[in-house]
């Protein structure tokens, strides 16, 4: 009760810069729908039915039966380098030693990045 002197005149002028403020962030939180390279992965009904077949067999469960150090488990891929789809692409084009090679004709690129995504989301 101390400052009622202060009055009516002072809200509007100490009112307007969070005003300001939430409008932006309304704006910003309208205008930054995340785009695809950022959005979390998805392990789509696809991903998880090509992943069986192509991928499963030497990594049953995200693990890896020739290489155990080398499992498909997030915190293993990323202090192996792969932290994206993009990157889990890219070994399948281009594998270490005893991993069988998926090129373009294969597992096209979008098959790839659900197969990609269904590892990062499920195997964390
Ligand atoms: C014939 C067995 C075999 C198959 C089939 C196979 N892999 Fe592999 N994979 C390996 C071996 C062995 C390694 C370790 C060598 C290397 O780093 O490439 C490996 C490593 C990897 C790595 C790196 C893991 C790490 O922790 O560094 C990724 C990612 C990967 N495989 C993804 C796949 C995907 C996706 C498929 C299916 C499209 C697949 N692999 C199919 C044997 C296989």
């Amino acid at each position: 009760m101390g400052r009622q002197g202060s009055g009516a005149g002072r809200w509007p002028l100490s009112a307007r810069p969070i005003a300001t403020c939430l409008a932006a962030a309304l704006l910003l939180s309208g205008c930054t729908e995340p785009p695809q390279a950022d959005s979390p992965p998805v392990a789509t009904e696809r991903g998880a039915q090509l992943f069986k077949e192509r991928c499963a067999p030497c990594h049953p469960d995200g693990g890896n039966v020739l290489n155990p150090k080398k499992t498909l488990h997030g915190g293993v891929l990323a202090d192996n380098g792969i932290t994206t789809p993009a990157g889990i692409v890219a070994r399948m084009r281009a594998p270490g030693p005893g991993m069988t090679r998926f090129d373009q004709a294969a597992i096209p690129d979008a098959d790839a990045r659900l197969i990609a995504e269904y590892i990062l989301a499920t195997y964390r």
